[in-house]
């Protein structure tokens, strides 16, 4: 595998999450297969589990890893072509991106959405000029439109815990005070669109999300009749797509608490605002599966990079 952009570059899910939960019971079996190799981590936007899990991963695998806050520390990059570089950026993105794969044999970058432009967040600037001129192959720790590094963790989750072979998997907007990605929201949508289950999608009128990405997926606006029977409520907030980037509405009667999950199980990526998103009651119960699906980050990254480093010359 060349680059790890989005969940379309998964040839069979299936067979990546049974590799992933392989390299997970036993994660230091192929360390050998990174040694002198060097990933590049570079961060255009905050991190957590991202950050730490991919450096896990590398790890793992017996690579050496380099990370850098480009957002904070790097040179302002210009991305258009034949731009009289006068202002405020220092440096262009051709250059950038064959120096640090001079330094590198696997680049992954985190470069969110703007949420002001639709149209430069969709033509995914960062990610795309990083894969136009690097020459080493490049994976997404999320873009401003997808996070499939989280959707692979998720489908790893999923797969440990479900006990159902069609499991009623639920996502539902839930408010949040600031204006959020899609990237989340549209990742696990593929993923659910490659699994074999009864997929609801639930948020309040306006919160719409690209239909070129749902594909006329089960849409369901009351909250509570989409939760029923559900086996697995996946939550995020995510802002409007259709006024793009606005918060249209931040009704607490969406957050998730105990009543309304039922005997449902919680998944969410992290981070999350407690008692705006989730209620205390139901993150600190054993219906909560954030802590593993944070977990399982570090084996899907490690699936990824496994492949990539397994098809590198
Ligand atoms: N879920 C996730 O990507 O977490 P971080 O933003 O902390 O990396």
């Amino acid at each position: 595998m060349k680059n790890y952009l989005s969940v379309n570059d998964i040839d069979n899910l299936s067979d990546w999450v049974k590799e992933a939960r392989n390299l997970k019971a036993n994660p230091n079996q192929f360390k050998a297969l990174g040694e002198g190799k060097t990933i590049c981590l570079l961060f255009f936007n905050n991190s957590l589990r991202t950050r730490l899990s991919t450096q896990k991963a590398a790890i793992h695998l017996g690579m050496d890893v380099i990370v850098m806050n480009f957002g904070g520390e790097g040179w302002a990059l210009e991305y258009n072509d034949g731009t009289v570089m006068d202002q405020g950026k220092a440096e262009h993105v051709k250059e950038a991106a064959q120096v640090v794969s001079q330094y590198a044999d696997i680049i992954a970058i985190r470069a969110f959405a703007s949420l002001t432009d639709k149209k430069k967040d969709e033509s995914e600037e960062v990610l795309n000029a990083f894969k136009k001129y690097a020459t080493v192959p490049i994976v997404n720790m999320e873009s401003s439109i997808s996070h499939p590094l989280q959707a692979l963790a998720d489908a790893i989750t999923l797969d440990e815990v479900s006990t159902k072979k069609k499991p009623k998997v639920v996502l539902s907007w839930a408010p949040h005070p600031r204006a959020l990605p899609h990237a989340v929201a549209n990742s696990f949508v593929e993923m659910m669109q490659l699994q074999n289950a009864d997929f609801v999608i639930t948020h309040p009128k306006g919160y719409e999300l690209d239909s070129r990405i749902t594909k006329g997926a089960h849409i369901e606006h009351n909250q509570n009749k989409a939760f029923e029977n559900a086996d697995f409520v996946y939550v995020k907030n995510w802002s409007s797509y259709s006024d793009y980037g606005k918060v249209l509405s931040e009704d607490k009667e969406w957050t998730i608490t105990k009543e309304k999950l039922g005997n449902a199980k919680f998944m969410h990526c992290l981070p999350v605002r407690r008692n705006i998103v989730v209620a205390d009651a139901v993150l600190d119960s054993e219906q909560s599966l954030v802590i593993e699906q944070a977990n399982n980050r570090t084996y899907s990254a490690q699936t990824v990079l496994k492949k990539i480093l397994e098809s590198l010359p």
